[in-house]
């Protein structure tokens, strides 16, 4: 079973330097660590080498060679490895360190594998709002390739429990920094040019990223698909064990209940287990919740579980567009 070792302390603490050079030592070896991001924790390796990526495709048993994201220290890291157009410069300047993961096109000279770009042109890059992970990719000197820590196709993880239960067997070492901030994966957008695409949406709510450049983001079709433009965009993605039903007005039997602000559905009660992600109706509540109250109720073994209305400001758009796909029919 995986180690786990405690990075809550100060990053310049004697406890905190000793786990981070093991988590280097693991990660220039081509092992896996499982690290704690702002968003998720995330399952990491060089991304500089095809070898140590291919263990990430084998953990999380996924279907496809998805390409990864690179998580580098600070946007200087990050403009090794791809160019920055004005308009990509100016959301890296704004948001990073934080939840957004540039798509650009990436550099020739980028070390970068071919495992993590999937042979693509371009190269997704982000810098966490974490300071362990910004510094154990400093130690390393490469950029961290890390999807979310969780099997292929369930839901991320958002504690070092959570990990344990998913991926225990199959990674090195956990860096236990607590549960995670935001709760929810980072909003992706390709930036071409003057084009901005969304390619998922995530902790930066969409509507931010068009104030700062003045334009509307192009958004994908909202109905999933199986041909995805990012394959995190896979019809039936971050699916919990039981089927699960949005805009529930009422609960059925053996249902368990995902709640949300004080809506006044009649029968919450009949639920075998509720859960509410913000009794105040606040959406970054919300998605710090989203994740660990799904497999909570997943947990009761319910028929199915259902979701209330969420409206889609703020970070609901995202929330939305989880549920969506766990909701979609499994292959
Ligand atoms: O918050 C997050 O983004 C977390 C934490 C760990 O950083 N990571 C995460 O990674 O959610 P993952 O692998 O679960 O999702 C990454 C998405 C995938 O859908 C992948 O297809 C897309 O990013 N992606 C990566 N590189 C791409 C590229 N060059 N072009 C298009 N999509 C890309
Ligand atoms: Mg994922």
């Amino acid at each position: 079973l995986a180690r786990i070792l405690d990075v809550t302390g100060a990053i310049w603490s004697h406890k905190t330097q000793l786990a981070l050079r093991e988590a280097a030592a693991l990660i220039s070896a081509g092992k896996l660590v499982a690290i704690p991001t702002e968003t998720v924790y995330g399952l990491a390796a060089d991304a500089t080498s095809d070898q140590a990526c291919a263990h990430i495709f084998e953990a999380k048993e996924r279907p496809r060679f998805n390409p990864l994201i690179s998580h580098v220290a600070d946007y200087a890291t990050a403009a090794r490895h791809a160019h920055f157009d004005p308009i990509a410069d100016r959301l890296a300047n704004a948001f990073w360190p934080g939840p957004l993961t540039l798509v650009l096109k990436r550099k020739q000279s980028s070390p970068v594998c071919d495992l993590v770009t999937a042979g693509l042109p371009s190269v997704a890059l982000r810098v966490p709002d974490s300071p362990v992970v910004q510094e154990l990719s400093r130690i390393c000197d490469v950029p961290l390739a890390a999807p979310s820590a969780n099997r292929s196709g369930r839901i991320s993880t958002t504690s070092t429990a959570d990990v344990v239960r998913e991926l225990g067997d199959s990674v090195d070492l956990i860096l236990d920094a607590g549960p995670t901030r935001i709760g929810l994966e980072s909003t992706i957008v390709a930036v071409n040019g003057d084009q901005v695409r969304l390619l998922r949406p995530g902790g930066i709510p969409t509507s931010e990223i068009e104030a700062l450049i003045g334009a509307a983001v192009m958004r994908p079709d909202e109905t999933p698909t199986d041909q995805p433009q990012a394959p995190g965009m896979l019809a039936s993605h971050y699916a919990p064990g039981a089927g699960l039903r949005m805009n529930a007005t009422t609960v059925a039997a053996g249902e368990a209940l995902l709640a949300f602000n004080d809506q006044n559905i009649g029968n919450r009660d009949a639920a075998i287990a509720v859960r509410n992600l913000s009794p105040s109706g606040n959406t970054t509540e919300a998605a710090a919740n989203l994740f660990r109250f799904l497999r909570e109720l997943d947990g009761h073994k319910p028929q199915m579980i259902a979701v209330e209305t969420i409206p889609d400001d703020g970070l609901g758009e995202a929330i939305n567009d989880r549920l969506r796909r766990a909701a979609a029919p499994r292959p």
